[in-house]
């Protein structure tokens, strides 16, 4: 995992400066995540990249950690904190299979994960960590690429793009029937599956654990 987070750090400026301009689908992003936010929640946000993402959904709960591979992408979000005055908001730099990983007592309430389920190794195991950390009725909010759902050429620019460094190591092409499918067996009940921005062909799964 070390090399990820080193891929994202080489590419943690760009990346910033791409995030940082959020499009017209940005608000409805935003108000799904509310919609299951409450005001004292505890939210995690994992693979929060430069923080821009987790900074805006702080608005709609008590307190929210980002965390990320990337010790680079960590820095700029935290300082983004002190630019912004966003006083519930905090940073870590660490994996979230990482047991040193702080989880409040009882769990999260919520666990907001961006585009980040097609990058991590064992994708069965991460969704096993996502519930374990969360508690009893918590919720689970995800926008994930399923590339295995979309035209086969996508899988040779992605196999290219890894030859030139542009993309990092792994890249699933995971279906979103196999994602819904594994949430499932790990205790979730899935609430909504949808593709709410075509362009981004992005599948926004939200699930509730059992409790
Ligand atoms: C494509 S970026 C998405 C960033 C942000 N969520 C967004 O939507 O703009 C994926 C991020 O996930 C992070 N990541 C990947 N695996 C992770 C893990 N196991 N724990 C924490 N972060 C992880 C990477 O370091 C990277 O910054």
């Amino acid at each position: 995992m070390a090399d990820a987070g080193s891929f994202w750090d080489k590419i943690a400026e760009g990346y910033d400066k791409g995030s940082r301009n959020k499009g017209p689908n940005y608000a409805a992003r935003l108000e799904r995540a509310q919609a299951v936010f409450s005001p004292e929640g505890r939210v995690l946000d994992v693979g929060c990249a430069s923080g821009e993402i987790t900074l805006d959904l702080a608005a709609h709960c008590g307190s929210i950690l980002g965390i990320d591979l990337g010790g680079r992408m960590i820095e700029m979000a935290k300082a983004k904190v002190q630019e912004r005055g966003v006083e519930n908001a905090e940073f870590m730099a660490i994996d979230l299979m990482d047991s040193a990983l702080p989880v409040p007592e009882g769990g999260y309430d919520a666990v907001t994960i961006y585009s980040v389920f097609h990058l991590v190794p064992d994708v069965e195991g991460f969704v096993e960590r996502v519930h374990a950390v969360l508690k009893p009725g918590g919720h689970v909010l995800c926008e994930t690429p399923c590339l295995g759902d979309w035209m086969w050429f996508w899988g040779l620019a992605i196999g290219a793009a890894k030859l030139l460094g542009k993309a990092p190591a792994i890249v699933h092409r995971l279906k979103a029937d196999d994602l819904e499918a594994m949430l499932r067996d790990a205790g979730f009940e899935v609430l909504d599956r949808n593709i709410y921005n075509p362009k981004s062909g992005q599948v926004c799964m939200l699930a509730r654990k059992a409790g």
